[in-house]
């Protein structure tokens, strides 16, 4: 069964073909990241016109890279939430006339449900498993008990990790995204140049919080400005981000051991990160778990991890109508379109 898959929640249009959730026909992503470059951040105006400009081309590009014709294509698969209303709009509506015209069923998916499944794509991963989310706005540690059901065991208080290293990026002077840019600079820095609080949460002990942490870089380089100091940036960054995976680790390995899982998964633009993906190496080797990490190229938003998990809604039953809304806020446990 052939999918295809669009997404544009946040500053990529993609479409791309995925055979049976597993096998990717093809992957297209067109993306406006170095127009926010300029501003430090995601412009959600910008991103709802290049979405614009930019869907039929990418959608078209997509079929012929999968040798499709739309007549091919078992179902339409489309993000509707979480994410930018805007820029989740573009894609909703392109979708639904789309399925409109060419008599296709449409599947709206849910966004960090499709990161979950960009493990799928060439894999053997099969739930049930427990994965750590972490992207530019959630973080969240969710036990994937089918395809289709979740359980949120963990989340953070307030930002996200992804969130945190952008802001944390952009106070140390470094180019947008803040993340790639302190993985990048962390290889010539000392990670323990800098100590950083390990924050808690007081009653919930596998949930994160990162907005102290970035307060506390604030302060470093606010401190140093003042007292006419230079601070040596690949030292600030290899700490902070030190920290963060630190955070991320220390919670997700207590719920693993907590919930008895041994199938372990990360997700997530975040889960790009070298150290992150090298501490979970050595999680997994130390307690004997099978470890899952996306490929680098299915880390950020694409559309096959979309069509992936739009697959396995589909077998699931899970249809959409033309009155099919966006949504920029939505639990992954509790799905309502
Ligand atoms: O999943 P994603 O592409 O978009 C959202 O759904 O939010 O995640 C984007 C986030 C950004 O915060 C970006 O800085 C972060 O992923 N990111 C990274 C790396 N690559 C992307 N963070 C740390 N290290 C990386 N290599
Ligand atoms: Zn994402």
């Amino acid at each position: 069964m052939k999918i295809l898959g669009i997404e544009s929640s946040c500053d990529e249009t993609a479409a791309a073909v995925v055979e049976d959730g597993r096998i990717v026909k093809s992957n297209i992503i067109a993306t406006s990241l170095e127009e926010h470059k300029l501003y430090g951040g995601v412009v959600p105006e910008i991103a709802s016109r290049r979405h614009a400009e930019s869907i039929s081309g990418v959608v078209k590009e997509a079929l012929k890279q999968a040798d499709c014709a739309i007549d091919d294509i078992d179902a339409i698969a489309v993000t509707f939430a979480p994410g930018l209303i805007g820029a989740l709009l573009v894609g909703v509506n392109f979708a639904k006339g789309l399925a409109v015209s060419a008599n296709k069923p449409l599947v709206p998916v849910h966004h960090l449900r499709s990161h979950i499944a960009s493990n799928y794509l060439a894999t053997d991963l099969e739930p049930p498993f427990l994965c750590l989310i972490v992207s530019g706005g959630h973080s969240h540690i969710v036990a994937v008990k089918s395809y289709t059901d979740y359980e949120i065991i963990g989340k953070t208080r307030d930002d996200a990790a992804g969130e945190a290293l952008d802001k944390a990026g952009r106070t140390m002077g470094l180019p947008y995204p803040g993340g790639v840019s302190i993985d990048k600079i962390s290889k010539s820095g000392n990670p323990d140049a800098f100590v950083f609080p390990h924050p808690r949460v007081d009653g919930a002990p596998l949930d994160f919080s990162f907005s102290g942490l970035k307060t506390s870089v604030i302060n470093i380089v606010h401190n140093a400005e003042q007292r006419g100091e230079k601070i040596n940036i690949p030292d600030l960054a290899a700490s902070f981000q030190k920290n963060v995976v630190d955070c991320l680790i220390s919670n997700f390995e207590k719920a693993a051991e907590k919930f008895g899982y041994n199938k372990i998964v990360v997700a997530g633009g975040v889960s790009a990160n070298s150290l992150l993906r090298s501490k979970c190496e050595s999680l997994c080797r130390k307690h004997g778990w099978r470890l899952y990490l996306p490929d680098l190229k299915y880390c950020g938003d694409n559309a096959a991890m979309v069509a992936s998990q739009g697959y396995y809604e589909y077998m699931a039953g899970v249809r959409a109508g033309a009155d099919l809304n966006a949504y920029a806020t939505m639990p992954i446990d509790i799905v309502n379109f």
